[in-house]
Parts: structure tokens; C-alpha cells; sequence
């Protein structure tokens, strides 16, 4: 499966897309193919673990009008590739089995376009670069974040130069208790599945760190814990300790955190109905003691450029979203959203109206600081999986001077700072990044202010 393959050179014709992994994230992508963009794209390929899950993919494709694609379980993923000859292969999978098959998917000649984080351990993640040099295929990591119009804006102004050079940033990841709880529910609890939300959720702010910084990862000290899901908490909830899960809970008319997924025919049909097969259970209690995950991280995180970033992650908080600073040469950039989180199946949207919870703040270090009206989009994630689906999908996507397109060097500068704080948590000490996997790759990233250039002095 190369380019020398029949047809696969001309310009007209549709790339041929297999998704592995057939959850609730691979439908973004699923939709994209067969519906915005079927002009460019077709979906020939299906697989999971899990039959159910592939016959609700498969009859997803049919309600789209798209010719339903065959399916295969994970054991026939090989079969997969040889008989529908995919150009690229989406990996929506759980985390730490994405390096499993984006080094087949390269192997056997395919792109790959992977959600984050790329992989959970430091080992895999040179594996995929090592084949990805070897094979020459492309690997694309789809962070999202990057896309979402404010974000963009941010990097813009940091590549202006109004706050001249970062020295430093401050930057604080608040989840919601219907959010975060999501991530004690399941899968991402283990971390042997996520490698813990250092390595699941910051993949994203690290990766927005790296890039808005134009700057590659240097060194960690961490800190962690979980306090608040646990078998303690459930206790002092009055709920009696831990449970086993709120489908057969006896406490759950009086537990806040209920999901309740025969309430919602979307949870149902993709989770419930489909746990015979592989015993996937999407609500286990999030008070229970086999969770391996922290609730309460703390990183302070070096770059090559020198600087520096002070870094939270707090999973049991009020509202969502997130405060970052950046101290620069010439002043500071304030940048905060406060986010709207519809969790599917709770019926409820907490935090703040996302339009009015976006703000950007310029101060000079001397004179009035102001307010700076904030990039919109509309659509998931912010606008930004809208924005980032044409970057993917379109054959000649419109060029980016913020360079947001992401391939497996920003997948490995972000997860190795993960990894490395998972490390530090673990023994105390501060981790080299660059000791995790050997050499480091750099990242494109577009080009910054010069940290040596002439500064303006401040007025007395
Ligand atoms: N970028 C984002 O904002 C974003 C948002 C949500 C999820 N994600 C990522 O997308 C991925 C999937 O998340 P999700 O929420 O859809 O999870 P999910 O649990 O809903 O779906 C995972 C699917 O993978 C299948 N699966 C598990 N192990 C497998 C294996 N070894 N081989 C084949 N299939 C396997 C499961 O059966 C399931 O259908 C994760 O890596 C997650 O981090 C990214």
C-alpha cells in the first residue's frame, strides 16, 4: 500500500480512509468523510475490538448515504489493510494501544492520522518515530486545541511580538465535576490505558505550551494526587463508600455524579448494549479504589528557549477552562476561558457562556494594558475540530502561518512531558526530558521573536 498503487497519484481521486477504533471520538471523523467532505474522502474500512460498535459504525455510514464500508475486529486489522487498501488510517482508539497500530498502519505503507495523546510510554512513542523515518509515511496528531480560533489568536500576537520574548508562563487547567469525573468513569482511570491525565488530558496544554512557545521541552519536576475520587470521598458523601457501577447502583438517587446511560439513547447505543461483548463498562464508580489516576497535578516544566512554565491540572473544580499568562520582554499576555461543558447523558451544561468566558489581555510593561477582542468560531471544541477536519480532509488546505497542523514530533514533545512528570511524581526527582527516549525531534514551528534582538527600554 504506496503511492505506486494504481490510481493513488491522481489528483481527482478520493483519498480512502479505514478509522480503528470505533467509539464516541472516531464519529467526528466518520461524519467528516461521509458527509462534508465525501467529495474529497471515503470511509473503506472498520475495525474495533468490540462487534457492536462496528455494526453501529456500519450503520452509521448507511443513515450518511455512503457505501457501508466492511468491518473487522481488532485480530483482522492486518486483513483490514490488505483488502481495503486505505491511503490513511485514523486511530481512535484508547490510548496506549494507538502505537500498536499506527506502526502497522506505517509499516504496511498507510499515513496515519492519530488522536492524542500519541502514545502512553516513552518507549513507543521512539518506536513510532524510528518507523516513521523508516517508512517515510506520514503521522499526523490531530490537536484540536490548537485550531480553536483564540488560541490562534494567541499564538498570533505572541509571533507579533507585543509581548516580546516569553521568559515565562503561568498556566492553570481547571475540569469541571462533570467533566473530570468523566475521566474516573472508565478506561482513562487506569494508567496503563492513559498514562494518567498528565499524559491523557495536558497532552493537549503541553502541546499548546510547545507551540505557542516555538520551544521544546527541556526538563520536569512534578507533583500529584488523588483526593477527591475516592472511596473516602464517597463516604463522607453519604453514600456509603464506593460502588460498583450507576447502572445497578442502590445510592445512586442520591449521588450528584450519577450517569445514567439508559437515559441517554446516544451512551445506550455505543456503550451499553454493546458490554456483553467486552465487558466495557462507561460507568463504573468514580469513587473506587483500583483508580490509579491523580485528581491534583502540579508541573514545572524547562524549555530550550529558557523558559519556564508553572503548570496545573485539577480535576474536581468549579467551573471549566483555563487562566494562562505569559511574561514576556516587554509585557504580559492574560488569557482565560471559561467554558460551557455539555457531558453527554447528564443533561447538563455547566461553567460559563463560552462567548462571554473568552478574554485577552495585553499590559505593557509600562503604560495602560488593554483588552484585545477574542477570535470565534462555532462548532466543537470551540470551532477548532471544524477548522482542523478542512485541514485534514481538504487536498490543498489554505497555508498556515501558525503551522497548526501537528505530525509525531509535537506528538512526542508533548506526551514525553507527560511521561517525564509521571516519572518525577514516581521518584521525586527532576526528569530530562531527552533521557526518555535519546534524541529529541523539533518540532516545525512557525517563527518567533528573536530572543537576542534589541529591546526598547521602558519609559521611567
Ligand atoms: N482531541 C480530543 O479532543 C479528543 C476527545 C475525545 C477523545 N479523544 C481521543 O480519542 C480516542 C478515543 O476516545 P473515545 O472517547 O472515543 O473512547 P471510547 O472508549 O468511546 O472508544 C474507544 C474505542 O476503541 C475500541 N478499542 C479499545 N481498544 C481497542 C483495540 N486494542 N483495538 C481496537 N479497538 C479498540 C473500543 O472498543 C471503543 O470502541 C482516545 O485516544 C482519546 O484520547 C480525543
Amino acid at each position: 500500500m504506496s503511492d505506486s498503487r494504481p490510481n493513488s497519484a491522481a489528483v481527482s481521486r478520493r483519498r480512502r480512509y479505514a478509522i480503528v477504533g470505533l467509539g464516541s471520538r472516531h464519529e467526528l471523523y466518520q461524519d467528516g468523510i461521509e458527509t462534508v467532505y465525501a467529495r474529497q474522502a471515503e470511509l473503506v474500512g472498520l475495525c474495533d475490538a468490540n462487534p457492536g460498535r462496528i455494526e453501529l459504525a456500519r450503520r452509521r455510514s448507511a443513515r450518511h448515504g455512503a457505501i457501508v464500508p466492511p468491518g473487522y475486529l481488532a485480530a483482522d486489522f492486518a486483513r483490514m489493510l490488505a483488502e481495503c487498501r486505505p491511503d490513511v488510517v485514523i486511530v481512535t482508539t484508547t490510548d496506549s494501544s494507538h502505537h500498536d497500530y499506527i506502526i502497522r498502519a506505517m509499516d504496511a505503507g498507510c499515513d496515519v492520522i492519530t488522536e492524542k495523546p500519541m502514545t502512553t510510554e516513552a518507549a513507543n512513542c521512539r518506536r513510532i518515530l524510528d518507523t516513521r523515518r523508516r517508512t517515510g509515511r506520514r503521522c499526523r496528531v490531530t490537536f484540536n486545541y490548537r485550531y480553536s480560533p483564540p488560541r490562534s489568536q494567541v499564538k498570533d500576537l505572541l509571533m507579533s511580538g507585543v509581548i516580546g520574548d516569553v521568559l515565562s508562563v503561568d498556566f492553570h487547567w481547571l475540569l469541571n465535576t462533570h467533566h473530570g469525573a468523566d475521566y474516573f468513569r472508565r478506561w482513562h482511570a487506569e494508567k496503563k490505558n492513559s498514562g494518567g491525565l498528565f499524559v491523557h488530558k495536558s497532552t493537549h496544554h503541553f502541546d499548546l505550551v510547545n507551540w505557542w512557545l516555538g520551544a521544546v521541552p527541556v526538563s520536569v519536576v512534578a507533583t500529584g494526587k488523588r483526593e477527591f475520587y475516592t472511596p473516602e470521598m464517597a463516604r463522607r458523601l453519604g453514600l456509603g463508600g464506593p460502588h460498583e457501577r450507576c447502572h445497578t447502583c442502590e445510592a445512586k438517587s442520591r449521588c450528584g455524579f450519577q450517569l445514567d446511560l439508559s437515559a441517554s439513547a446516544a451512551l445506550k447505543a455505543l456503550y451499553l448494549d454493546h458490554e456483553g461483548h467486552d465487558g466495557y463498562v462507561r460507568d463504573r464508580c468514580i469513587f473506587r479504589p483500583e483508580i490509579d489516576i491523580e485528581d491534583t497535578m502540579n508541573a514545572l516544566v524547562t524549555y530550550d528557549t529558557g523558559a519556564t512554565l508553572s503548570y496545573s491540572l485539577n480535576a474536581f473544580n468549579a467551573w471549566e477552562g483555563y487562566t494562562i499568562a505569559f511574561n514576556g520582554t516587554k509585557g504580559r499576555l492574560e488569557h482565560s476561558i471559561v467554558e460551557s461543558v455539555y457531558v453527554n447523558g447528564t443533561e447538563t451544561v455547566q461553567g460559563g457562556v463560552a462567548e462571554d468566558g473568552v478574554k485577552i489581555r495585553v499590559i505593557p510593561l509600562r503604560g495602560a494594558g488593554y483588552g484585545v477582542q477574542p477570535w470565534s468560531a462555532e462548532g466543537d471544541h470551540g470551532g477548532g475540530d471544524r477548522l482542523m477536519l478542512e485541514d485534514i480532509f481538504l487536498p490543498e488546505p489554505a497555508s498556515d502561518k501558525y503551522l497548526r497542523a501537528a505530525d509525531e514530533r509535537a506528538g512526542a514533545c508533548s506526551i514525553l512531558v507527560g511521561i517525564a512528570a509521571n516519572r518525577s511524581m514516581a521518584t521525586g526527582a527532576k526528569v530530562t526530558v531527552s533521557d526518555l527516549i535519546g534524541e529529541l525531534p523539533t518540532p516545525d514551528y512557525a517563527p518567533m521573536p528573536s530572543r537576542v534582538a534589541d529591546l526598547p527600554m521602558p519609559a521611567k
